[in-house]
């Protein structure tokens, strides 16, 4: 048998054990590092630690409470329709948002 015979299966199954891992059990608890994941993609516009200085609005140090609502209202169509925003957030389920508004509200770190 060719070493890289063996080697294939070996790497298949890692590939699927890191599928089943990234399921819906990794959604439900959402630690600071998951926090950290989901908001990666928003300091790409918002700037690192949510403070973009340009025509994009900042949103690091921003009420938690005020966060949470827009994220929710971009999310369900009520706020900005069709805006960047409200695409995004449909991504999102109520406990990524609720962690991205405390990630946000702290200053954009843990
Ligand atoms: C492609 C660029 C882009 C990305 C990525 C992005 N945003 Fe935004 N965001 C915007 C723009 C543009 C607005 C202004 C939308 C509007 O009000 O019409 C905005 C507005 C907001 C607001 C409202 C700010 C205020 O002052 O009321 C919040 C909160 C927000 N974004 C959070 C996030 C979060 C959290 C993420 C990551 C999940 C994110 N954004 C990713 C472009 C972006």
């Amino acid at each position: 048998m060719q070493p890289s015979s063996r080697v294939a299966p070996a790497l298949l199954s890692l590939a699927s054990l890191g599928l089943a891992l990234a399921g819906p059990a990794a959604a439900a608890e959402l630690p600071a590092t998951t926090a950290a994941v989901l908001a990666g993609g928003c300091v790409n516009c918002h700037g690192p630690d949510g403070r973009a200085q340009g025509a994009i609005p900042p949103i690091g140090g921003l009420d938690e409470g005020y966060l949470r609502a827009r994220l929710l209202a971009f999310r369900d169509g009520r706020d900005a329709p069709g805006s960047v925003m409200t695409r995004l957030m449909k991504g999102h389920d109520t406990d990524q948002i609720e962690a991205l508004a405390k990630w946000f509200a702290r200053g954009g770190t843990r």
